[in-house]
């Protein structure tokens, strides 16, 4: 069983990116500049941006957090993204989420120009991805990509079963894996809550990706032997012995499930980590103009 390390692979490309920017910077291009949008103090959505900014820091990109209270209009917010649009300084912005349940996430969205959406969430970039043309890839799912390719995980013509059916993970995951690249060309089954008999369709899978967010989804039981397993979950489960009052837990059981893999990413320190880096490329393209030159 190989371990996943994503927190390694990470520090990797953002050294690659570190390295690129002072080429940048050295022979007087624009200076990647990101910016985010943080509404409301949601503990999870506070640290995410917060090492989205440390990370600006450390690669020598710069960054700009704007931070509103959860009380802020649609309008309001409508407004800076707007403003964000045309401000020729910054190649790229997210807006953090969740939004308050008063904000329309779609319209929010749809408002951010796609050459600026660095988190590839706007329909034009989804769509692009969709169609195979250059696009933002949503973080995560890039990362995972990342990580199939550099520890060169066989992925043609296998079964990849991925389970959660998000905007953010789980179906962009199962198109990009479905397509005829590598990493991808798999046969995909996306499952989902409403799944009839979701170990008949694990225990076929080659790869699994989990990304729902429920810990200890994936039992020992629904696994192939030498399958190769990814668990974007990220739950945040109490834990008196942390400083932090809680711990991170993954979709899939980890002490049980690992000895029957080939590869496993651990949670934290799998697919976390990779989803910063990926940001960060995604800036980068968007500062050279890679993707809509
Ligand atoms: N919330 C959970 N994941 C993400 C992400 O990748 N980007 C943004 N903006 N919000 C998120």
């Amino acid at each position: 069983m190989t371990l996943l390390d994503g927190k390694k692979t990470s520090e990797a490309i953002q050294q690659e990116i570190a390295a690129e920017v002072a080429e940048i910077k050295a022979s007087g291009g624009k200076v990647p500049h990101l910016a985010a949008i943080l509404v409301g103090n949601d503990g999870g959505s506070v640290t995410y941006v917060n090492n989205k900014v440390l990370a600006c820091e450390r690669i020598g990109f710069g960054s700009t957090l704007i931070r509103y209270e959860d009380t802020i209009s649609e309008e309001e917010l409508l407004i800076k993204i707007k403003e964000l649009n045309l401000n020729d300084e910054i190649d790229g912005f997210i807006v953090q989420l969740p939004l308050p349940k008063h904000i329309d996430t779609e319209k929010v969205l749809e408002a951010v120009d796609p050459q600026k959406d660095v988190d590839g969430f706007h329909p034009i970039n989804v769509g692009r991805m969709v169609a195979g043309l250059p696009a933002y890839l949503p973080a995560t799912p890039a990362g995972i990509l990342q990580l199939l390719e550099r520890y060169q995980i066989e992925t043609r013509g296998k079964h990849c079963v991925v389970i959660g059916r998000s905007n953010i993970v789980g179906s962009p995951m199962s198109i990009l894996m479905s397509k005829c690249a590598y990493p991808g060309d798999a046969t995909v089954t996306l499952c989902h809550r409403n799944t009839v008999d979701l170990p008949h369709y694990t225990r076929q899978a080659d790869i699994i990706i989990a990304a729902v967010g429920k810990p200890g989804l994936i039992t020992a039981d629904m696994v192939k032997e030498g399958a190769v397993v990814i668990d974007v979950g990220t739950t945040r489960v109490p834990d008196a012995t942390k400083k932090s009052g809680y711990k991170l837990k993954g979709d899939v059981d980890f002490d049980a499930v690992a000895p029957k893999c080939s590869f496993i990413t651990p949670v934290p320190g799998g697919v976390g980590p990779l989803t910063i880096a990926m940001l960060m490329k995604n800036t980068l393209r968007a500062a050279k103009s890679e993707v809509y030159a």
